[in-house]
């Protein structure tokens, strides 16, 4: 188990060894990531690196797609996605490729990072249960909990296309078998306070509007109802309350934003380079803090954000490459029990 630390003070760059092995250079990141904030990330990259760093966003899928169909062409250097699931997809369609890092592979621990090295986690976001505080006295504490008769009609959650869902399921067929985690997927349609439809943040909204009292979601929609006046969600907010799953068990499902130099990287000293900035303190704050994120790397201090939701113990046990594993078979067990 590893312990998060609320941040108190920004430490110090020490990228001196990054500043002193860089040429003038560039680096190309395909990145379903989009947050305009990044940018200062970026430049400071190039600042203590001298490479430039040039990024094409688009939505996971389409970056994949786009990387298959430039081949051995393609000017892609890095490949940045915000799903486990994704960064499989990448791998089954052969676009990224392992990086043998000692720096990776000394900050990051190892269920945050594929086997061979194919891709290693950045930041991680919490898939957890929240609950409508005065319609709720003892909410559900374990995932399994959340398919027990007292909660029929009552669960909001999005549909099983939404890869989240697709990467929690997968967890849970790694930690439990498949057996029971098509009865843990039977067990939530039952339980369904409605056919599952909008994304994360509405599930939230349906505390708020009373649809639903019991909801799962990833932690960073909670928070950004803090952050930014969120229509139907902040005026509401403080009604809801949230447990942090399988505290006396495996802990809490984790999924991560990840990281992977491409199959085809015409620039693989560089992309090398970026790679490794991120797990520095500097990245690593700066990248969590975005999307108040946990970062991958122990030890380094919690955002604001995140630190309002307390102390947690996190799944370290489930590797994070079963999600991609087992993602074809947790799309059949909703299939099977009819999760739209
Ligand atoms: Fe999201």
């Amino acid at each position: 188990m590893f312990r998060f630390a609320t941040r108190t003070a920004i430490a110090a760059l020490s990228l001196s060894a990054l500043a002193a092995t860089a040429m003038a250079a560039e680096v190309n990141v395909y990145s379903s990531r989009h947050y305009d904030s990044d940018d200062a990330l970026y430049e400071k990259f190039t600042e203590v690196s001298g490479i430039t760093v040039n990024r094409i966003e688009g939505k996971a899928d389409e970056l994949i797609a786009r990387m298959s169909a430039e081949g051995d062409n393609s000017p892609a250097d890095v490949f940045i996605t915000v799903d486990i699931g994704r960064m499989g997809r990448a791998e089954e369609a052969g676009v990224i490729q392992p990086l043998h890092s000692d720096v990776i592979t000394n900050a990051v621990p190892a269920h945050l990072r594929h086997p061979d090295d194919l891709w290693f986690g950045v930041s991680q976001r919490a898939r957890i249960i929240f609950y409508a505080k005065d319609r709720v006295e003892h909410p559900p504490q374990t995932y399994q909990a959340l398919t027990d008769a007292e909660w029929k009609g009552r669960i909001c959650i999005r549909s099983s296309s939404n890869i989240y869902n697709q990467s929690l399921l997968a967890s849970i067929i790694e930690a439990d078998g498949a057996e029971e985690a098509q009865e843990w997927a039977a067990g939530i349609v039952a339980n369904m306070a409605r056919s599952p439809q909008g994304g994360d943040t509405d599930q939230l909204r349906a505390i708020v509007s009373g649809e639903c009292d019991i909801a799962v979601a990833n932690h960073y929609y909670f928070l950004r109802g803090f952050d930014k006046d969120i229509e139907g969600l902040s005026s509401g907010i403080d009604n809801i309350g949230w447990v942090w799953p399988n505290q006396s068990g495996r802990g809490a499902h984790l999924n991560l934003t990840a990281a992977a130099m491409t199959a085809s990287s015409p620039n693989p000293d560089e992309a090398k380079a970026l790679l490794e900035f991120l797990t520095s303190e500097y990245a690593q704050q700066h990248f969590a803090d975005q999307n108040n994120e946990y970062p991958a790397v122990p030890g380094i201090g919690l955002g604001e954000g995140p630190a309002r939701l307390g102390f947690f113990i996190p799944d370290t046990t489930t590797p994070t490459a079963a999600f991609s594993a087992n993602a074809a078979k947790a799309q059949a067990i909703f299939n099977q029990v009819g999760w739209q």
